[in-house]
């Protein structure tokens, strides 16, 4: 059973698998299960003879994939960390419960409550230079940025996130702790379609938010900056 993302940007999907044209919930995010009427439309193959029917179902399989965008420069990652560290965060509440989480938004914020996503206005992203400079540079078309500190054992199980926002998220990686005699600081561990993902401070990734995906406990504090669209 897969646990529901506290809030934030994450939710179960919950919908039955057959129903709909756009779960992936069953299909661990590779497999979408096409509605019977729309196999007659799918574009012909190559060689001109049209794509055949299976039968009240047609599967369609894609290739996500995780994708690293870029790896800032320690130096710059550290001016980020030091950005977030001077943001005022509220704490995470879910179902009445607060969570590991606390969290700023901007642009557009959505609670996930009667079954269903709520979308607010929030702080304009424009209100802060450095900031909407990283969105042009990441994500242009995002009118939802998240801010979220994860402590030392925090922990987000399994989960999907809110189907109001376009499926691809952009987050940039920042690890709150010491660094060795490098400039290196612990990587974070991340879950994304059952694979497990090492990520550096600094590393900016792109992912199909519609794939499972998990933060398993962590071991040193983190902030997670993520830019999303709202559908
Ligand atoms: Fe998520």
């Amino acid at each position: 059973m897969f646990s529901v993302c506290s809030g934030g940007a994450g939710v179960i999907c919950g919908r039955p698998a057959l129903s709909s044209d756009r779960c992936l919930f069953f299909g661990r995010g590779q497999l979408s299960l096409w509605p019977a009427g729309k196999a007659s439309r799918l574009p012909a193959v190559a060689g001109g003879r049209p794509a055949k029917p299976a039968g009240n179902i047609k599967k369609i399989i894609y290739k996500s994939k995780m994708k690293t965008i870029k790896v800032f420069e320690n130096s710059e990652a550290d001016t980020l960390l030091a950005w977030c560290r001077q943001q005022p965060l509220e704490v995470e509440v879910f179902t009445g419960r607060e969570t590991c989480r606390t969290k700023k938004w901007w642009g557009f914020e959505a609670e996930f409550y009667f079954n269903r996503s709520h979308v607010e206005s929030r702080q304009a992203i424009a209100s802060d230079s450095y900031l909407a400079g990283l969105r042009d540079q990441f994500y242009p078309e995002a009118d939802s940025i998240l801010l979220y500190r994860y402590e030392i054992g925090g922990t987000i199980g399994e989960h999907l996130d809110k189907q109001c926002f376009n499926k691809s998220v952009t987050l940039i990686n920042l690890v709150d702790a010491d660094s060795d005699l490098f400039g290196n600081r612990p990587t974070t561990r991340f879950r994304w379609d059952k694979q497990n993902f090492e990520l550096r401070h600094g590393e900016v990734v792109e992912f199909d938010s519609r794939v499972i995906h998990s933060v398993p406990k962590l071991k040193s504090a983190r902030y997670s900056l993520q830019f999303r669209k709202i559908r």
